[in-house]
């Protein structure tokens, strides 16, 4: 083969092929990474893998991890301290190995299962631990893998994401961190015509690689990898490259809308059981606390799934002191932005204490957590951002007043500014 071949032509090509024999519903998935038949990259990724070293400086304790994560994550301090725990221990572990230093023969992963209603800190808590840490990270949605036709190669490219967070560097993916987010949406086995792609399938095509498998580093979905395989002559069928997960950490997370029924009617049972009343279980216990095996079986998990999720982090309701504190006092208050966005136009504003207080007791009212309060400030702020940058006004306070009836202050600076 003499001639130059340009991959983004070949790849044009197949997928006409690919979608004139089965039309939109089939797609042709590529890495462009892989497909080199001049093995123009194969120098600098080698470079790449024997410069790029695990990190084993990490010397934090479960103390320093938590204070870190204080300062974003309001409440939630059970979590803050389970997930800690968890992120030294995996690390320590590594670290282990690394220096050979490890005197047990087989380690137990302490993967994670986050439980919890929406918008109260999941996902963000693991979202401040990754960019503490500094390994490969990548983050899934469970829904992702449920909706797609074809159920262990999307959470096998989950695995495959982490070696490009890693840039290429296997080994470092290997010690890596999946986070598995809706993982409640794995719930239950709804047959869509006939086919189970949701539920069971999925649950067990994660039980292996929860534990210990070896994923194909190449998508063998992948057609540019296929053809770029055989171009090269089988060469690099050589080392055939897998990627080990024995030793990469999961977090499960997810709201599990329903689950708080079981609980409840479980422990129901159990008192009437007992004898007692039923109304006996007070609206502000928290029952994602007392969830057990068998309340996650009932909602539709795999009890082999459940078993392999052995830290149970469960996350509670933010009330309304604390969207206050989210407002005022974490590092990335949305609050900041709104100061940004005026300044834009050289306004300065300023909420008053009280503002963020009726901002907090309103969003408390939506019930679905920290993000209900960009919806309660964009309600009433939109019409400023609207109008303030044409006034000559170099500083807007935001009170309570405003807050609360913002048409009427709005009307208010108009008339003031209007000259
Ligand atoms: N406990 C909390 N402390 C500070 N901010 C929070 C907290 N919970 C939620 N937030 C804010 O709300 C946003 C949405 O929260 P997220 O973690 O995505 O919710 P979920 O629990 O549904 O995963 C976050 O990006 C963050 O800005
Ligand atoms: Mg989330």
């Amino acid at each position: 083969m003499s001639e130059k071949i340009d991959p983004n032509e070949v790849q044009k090509e197949l997928e006409d092929i690919v979608k004139s024999k089965f039309g939109d519903n089939v797609k042709i998935v590529t890495q462009k990474m892989d497909f080199d038949p001049l093995n123009l990259t194969q120098d600098k990724q080698e470079f790449k893998s024997k410069d790029k070293k695990i990190d084993l400086s990490f010397n934090l304790k479960p103390k320093d991890v938590f204070n870190y994560l204080e300062e974003y994550v309001i409440g939630q301090d059970e979590a803050k301290k389970t997930l800690s725990i968890a992120i030294c221990d995996h690390y320590n572990h590594i670290k282990k190995i690394e220096e050979k230093s490890s005197h047990i023969s087989h380690y137990s992963k302490q993967n994670v299962l986050m439980l919890g209603p929406t918008g109260v800190g999941k996902t963000y808590l693991v979202k401040k631990l990754a960019e503490l840490v500094g390994v490969p990270f990548v983050k899934a949605d469970a829904t992702k893998f449920t909706e797609a036709g074809y159920v262990g190669a999307n959470v096998e490219d989950t695995i495959r994401d982490l070696v490009t967070q890693a840039d290429g560097h296997i080994e470092l993916a290997q010690y890596g961190i999946v986070y598995i987010d809706e993982a409640d949406k794995l719930a239950g086995s709804r047959k869509v015509a006939g086919k189970d792609v949701s539920g069971r399938g999925v649950q067990n095509g994660m039980l292996k690689l929860l534990e210990e498998s070896e994923v194909d580093a190449k998508n063998p979905f992948d057609m540019m990898a296929q053809v770029n395989s055989l171009m090269m002559g089988g060469d690099d069928k050589k080392k055939p490259k897998t990627i080990n997960t024995k030793n990469i950490l999961f977090i499960f997370s997810g709201a599990f809308w329903g689950l708080e029924d079981i609980v409840k009617k479980r422990l129901n049972v159990s008192r009437i059981g007992l004898g007692t009343s039923e109304k006996a279980i007070k609206a502000d216990r928290n029952l994602f606390a007392e969830v057990t095996t068998k309340d996650l079986m009932d909602f539709g998990l795999e009890a082999e799934l459940i078993g392999r999720l052995p830290v149970r982090v469960h996350l509670n309701d933010l009330s309304e002191e604390h969207l206050y504190h989210i407002l005022k006092d974490s590092k990335e208050s949305i609050i900041h932005q709104y100061h940004d966005a005026f300044d834009s136009y050289g306004i300065k504003i300023k909420f008053t204490d009280e503002a963020l207080k009726e901002i907090a007791k309103k969003a408390y009212l939506e019930k679905t957590g920290a993000r209900s309060l960009m919806t309660i400030i964009e309600k009433f702020i939109r019409e400023f951002k609207f109008e303030l940058p044409s006034m000559e006004l170099a500083y807007l306070v935001i009170d309570k007043e405003l807050v609360q009836n913002p048409k009427q202050v709005l009307a208010k600076l108009k008339k003031q500014f209007s000259h």
